[in-house]
């Protein structure tokens, strides 16, 4: 059985990681894995967490399992931290997961349930897991225009061009903010005129949301998400808890299903807890009690926000540092896209020659499509990178 095996095809971002710890020279600088760090390099566990976990030791009495789709208690509260007040909750059916990869996975085989000739339309580019996991359980994808390459913003007339060919039962994907890998976003009236569109086409929105609080603020990083979902007769929703609490490890995540009415709930959620149940039966537990601990405590939710905020700060700055010392090394604004975009990545534009280039001659390791992670960056280590894609040509 095992002989019939094929090597499969390496995830691009872990081996670059390897290349990077291979790489003996001291002053090589890391961009690529989309992990949060801070500016000595280091992912800390947030003040919140540690505090929630502590609690959780000492209370804890019981690790029977949970229920299949997760503690309401967590799904709920998550909901709420996602969805605010733009929907009713008995329109919404939600199961944990183990991370919004997990999250993601779910919603694809819903949507192969429900829809099976439905055809999946990914933003070019997307986060690689997306057309990945579609390829893997054999659904059909098409891709529509994001990114424009001369101003590094939106292509938006190219996007609503290309999903003027979407069908009825189509699903469309999103990322509710932070777009990763390219850093540019929808601006509101762009979110209202998206939806508009897939209303009128009948196409069912989808909405990966794994950056929030990353980007401009933990509200207004939703403010797509629930635009939509005010005006969406049904959408579904992958949402990650990796980043935003810094708990990558614990694989907490949640699919959520919005139906169009509170009556289509109880067969909707149970066909997520169907799904749980085939593919790992319960989910993980840890991460999600401890976001549950800190969103329903308002001094720990308060903390958790007040840490988050100052993550997303310091990003911010690091942008505006990024650009300001490009402005200065290329005597030109071309760079100044940096500080517009949200989230922890930019995409700069630059080609994989150049990428290698840099690579090669100033050990700065990002993504081959030119990702580079921005919390990969500190004070010292952002006049290096600007010098480097100057001489790189970019
Ligand atoms: C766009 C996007 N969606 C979802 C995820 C899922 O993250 P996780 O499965 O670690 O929660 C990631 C992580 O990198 C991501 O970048």
């Amino acid at each position: 059985m095992l002989e019939n095996l094929k090597p499969q095809p390496a995830d691009k971002i872990l081996a670059l990681g390897q290349a990077y710890r291979a790489d003996p020279r001291a002053d090589k600088i890391d961009l690529g894995i989309g992990v949060y760090k801070d500016a000595s390099g280091k992912t800390p566990v947030m003040r919140a967490v540690k505090e929630a976990e502590r609690r959780l030791v000492a209370e804890q009495d019981s690790k029977a399992y949970t229920g299949l789709l997760g503690d309401p208690a967590y799904t709920d509260a998550l909901r709420d931290m996602i969805l605010g007040d733009a929907v009713p909750g008995d329109r919404v059916s939600c199961a944990a997961t183990p991370g919004g990869t997990g999250a993601i996975r779910q919603a694809l085989e819903l949507i192969k349930m429900a829809s099976p000739g439905a055809t999946v339309w990914l933003s070019a580019p997307t986060w690689p897991n997306h057309p990945s996991i579609i390829k893997y359980l054999g659904m059909s994808m098409a891709e529509y225009r994001y990114f424009d390459a001369a101003t590094r913003g939106v292509d938006f007339a190219g996007m609503m061009a290309d999903l003027d060919q979407i069908k009825s039962g189509d699903v469309v994907l999103l990322h509710g903010c932070c777009h990763n890998p390219t850093g540019a976003n929808l601006t509101l009236e762009q979110w209202q005129a998206v939806s508009d569109h897939l209303n009128a086409k009948g196409a069912v929105p989808f909405i990966d949301i794994a950056y929030q609080g990353f980007g401009d603020g933990l509200e207004a990083d939703a403010a797509g998400t629930r635009l939509m979902a005010a005006n969406a007769p049904q959408m579904l929703i992958a949402a990650s808890c990796s980043k935003n609490f810094g708990i990558y490890r614990e694989r907490t995540g949640m699919v959520m299903a919005i139906a169009p009415e509170a009556g289509m709930k109880t067969v909707t959620q149970g066909t997520l807890a169907y799904l749980n149940r085939q593919n790992y039966s319960f989910p993980p537990d840890h991460g999600a009690r401890v976001v549950t601990m800190i969103l329903t405590d308002p001094e720990l939710k308060a903390d958790w926000m007040a840490e988050l905020e100052a993550v997303r700060l310091g990003m911010l700055e690091l942008r505006k540092q990024l650009a300001d010392e490009l402005r200065k090394r290329s005597n030109s604004d071309r760079f100044d896209f940096i500080a517009d975009h949200r989230g922890m990545f930019s995409r700069l534009g630059a080609t994989p020659e150049q990428v290698e280039k840099m690579r090669v001659d100033n050990g700065i390791y990002m993504i081959g499509d030119s990702r580079i992670n921005i919390a990969g960056l500190n004070a010292k280590t952002i006049p290096v990178l600007a010098q480097a894609i100057i001489d790189a040509g970019v």
